[in-house]
């Protein structure tokens, strides 16, 4: 792991639940927040609170899983699966023969998620504690790697993207759900929290990752299709290693910049 659970509570003293949290939040400083009970070890508030009953009006779960046209039959990973809000959605999308994949770096969210996959008797989702550094997955092994209000929290992003690429089956598609960088009455309330959608566009640019779809339905957060470009990767550490004798990995390659634009768009 990367990160200690402290520097995530740090990370995270920020980040506001919905409802009755998103209130108590705005009521606290920082500080208080970091020392409330509400909080775990990872930063993360009980995973109720990501159950909220007015979400679905604004994350619209079923229209987010619906635009990705996801395959039966198929594997799916919900990276920072939290509560498992989105993976129940993914677990009807993919069908009895398909797999959904619940990662996550917080075993309480793993062991929430458990007891509902038993009481709701979803037998194609499988709990997965992972790294903060990686996915945690062999290589080439889902078709899609989807991210509700995860990416920002991934440090050292430049290095995540490679082995999230490298997780993907051919023809497999990354998706990424997050809040605009902007104040918003929900969501991480720090701005510097966030990270705006033309900062994910760069970045996924810079990491051979082409944009396909870029969703502007939902309420207070952008919604992101992209897919690794072949030819890109390959061209690039062609000429990385004649430039340099020998990289071996996007990994190895200059970092980009990685700034934390504000939104430009108003909405
Ligand atoms: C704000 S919650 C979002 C949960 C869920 N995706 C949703 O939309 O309700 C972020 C989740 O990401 C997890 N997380 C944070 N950093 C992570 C990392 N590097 N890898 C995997 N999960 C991470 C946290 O433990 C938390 O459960």
């Amino acid at each position: 792991m990367s990160r200690s659970p402290l520097k995530v509570v740090r990370g995270l003293l920020s980040e506001i639940g919905f409802s009755s949290l998103l209130f108590a939040s705005l009521l606290l400083p920082s500080e208080a927040l970091a020392q409330s009970p509400d909080r775990n070890e990872y930063g993360n508030p009980p995973p109720q609170v990501f159950e909220s009953e007015d979400r679905d009006r604004w994350q619209k779960p079923e229209w987010v899983v619906e635009q990705l046209a996801i395959v039966p039959g198929t594997t799916v990973a919900d990276l920072g699966a939290g509560s498992g809000y989105f993976t129940r959605q993914f677990s009807r999308a993919v069908g009895p023969s398909g797999k959904v994949l619940a990662l996550d770096v917080d075993p309480t969210m793993l062991a929430h998620i458990a007891e509902d996959l038993n009481a709701l008797e979803l037998a194609n989702v499988d709990t997965v504690l992972v790294p903060f550094d990686s996915p945690g997955l062999p290589d080439r092994s889902v078709d899609l790697l989807f991210l509700s209000n995860t990416l920002h929290h991934i440090e050292n992003r430049t290095a995540y993207y490679p082995r999230m690429i490298d997780v993907l089956h051919e023809g497999g598609r990354v998706a990424v759900v997050d809040f605009y960088k902007k104040p918003l009455p929900l969501g991480p309330r720090s701005l510097s929290h966030k990270l705006a959608r033309s900062d994910v566009i760069r970045e996924f640019t810079w990491a051979g990752l082409h944009i396909t779809a870029d969703l502007e339905d939902l309420p207070h957060q952008y919604f992101l299709i992209a897919s690794p470009i072949p030819q890109f990767l390959n061209a690039r550490l062609v000429s990385q290693n004649l430039a340099t004798g020998g990289h071996r990995s996007l990994a190895d390659l200059p970092q980009p910049e990685l700034s934390n634009n504000f939104e430009p768009q108003a909405s």
